[in-house]
């Protein structure tokens, strides 16, 4: 289904191909593209962690990224010479973003507007490169998530996660977020629970433990690495190269 874009019937997405499409969202754009196409002045430059994501990544392989925003990591994978490419987002005015920046590229990414949750991993295939970015964080079912990514993944999965520094910055948790850091904990922080943000805030060694735990066999090694988010918060991604099934 090389260049199609699903939507959530599975119809056809045609977006059209005027200027007049240039999809608007409440909020801007999560990330931002090399010529400036994006919307909104708050959009992320991903190009460093882009070449932290596809390190591994070889010539050919197929790629996956789930909760893929505007596409930047789907056109980048493909630049770096990635085989098929498959972009997921449950959101449709990210997709819509996603298909609009496709105009300018070359090679045809396959994007899909549904929620990943609410996918059949048998439908989907499986992929060499799995990559999920900034979105675990916003499911419950932490477990059931990393499970539904594993089913899918080949080679490696690649995750971003934010680490307790964030919590720290947005809440009143101060240095005690460093130290929280350290412990193999998951923690839910009530605050945000009875609040505004339902985040969950998984320690880089709860991450690493929970996935030795439940898909030991599968698991070659494990690289945690910091990134870059905000002055005050860090995040890290983790890169776990895996056993074939
Ligand atoms: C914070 S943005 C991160 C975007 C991109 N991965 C990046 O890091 O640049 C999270 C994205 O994941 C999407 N998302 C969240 N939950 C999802 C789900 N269950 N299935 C598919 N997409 C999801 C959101 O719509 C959003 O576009």
């Amino acid at each position: 289904m090389s260049g199609q874009t699903m939507g959530n019937d599975g119809a056809n997405m045609n977006m059209g191909s005027s200027e007049e499409n240039f999809p608007v969202r409440k909020g801007g754009w999560y990330q931002r593209f090399e010529d400036g196409a994006e919307e909104g002045a708050g959009a992320r430059d991903r190009s460093e962690l882009a070449a932290q994501v596809f390190a591994n990544l070889r010539v050919g392989e197929s790629v996956l990224d789930v909760g893929c925003a505007e596409g930047y990591f789907c056109f980048d994978a493909m630049r770096r010479g990635a085989g098929h490419v498959v972009g997921l987002d449950k959101k449709s005015s990210r997709i819509e973003a996603a298909v609009y920046m496709q105009k300018f590229k070359t090679q045809d990414v396959d994007f899909i507007n549904q929620n990943f949750m609410e996918i059949d991993p048998a439908n989907l295939g499986s992929f060499d490169y799995v990559i999920c970015l900034n979105v675990i964080h916003h499911i419950g079912d932490t477990v059931a998530m990393v499970g539904k990514l594993m089913s899918v993944a080949k080679r490696y999965l690649v995750l971003e996660i934010p680490d307790l520094t964030e919590l720290a910055a947005r809440t009143t948790l101060g240095r005690w977020g460093r130290i929280f850091s350290l412990l193999p904990i998951r923690y839910q922080p009530p605050v945000m629970v009875l609040g505004q943000n339902k985040s969950i805030y998984i320690a880089p060694k709860a991450m690493e433990s929970m996935l030795k735990l439940r898909h030991g066999p599968r698991i070659k090694n494990i690289k945690i690495t910091p990134t870059y988010h905000s002055r005050k918060m860090s995040r890290y991604l983790l890169v776990a190269s895996l056993k074939e099934k």
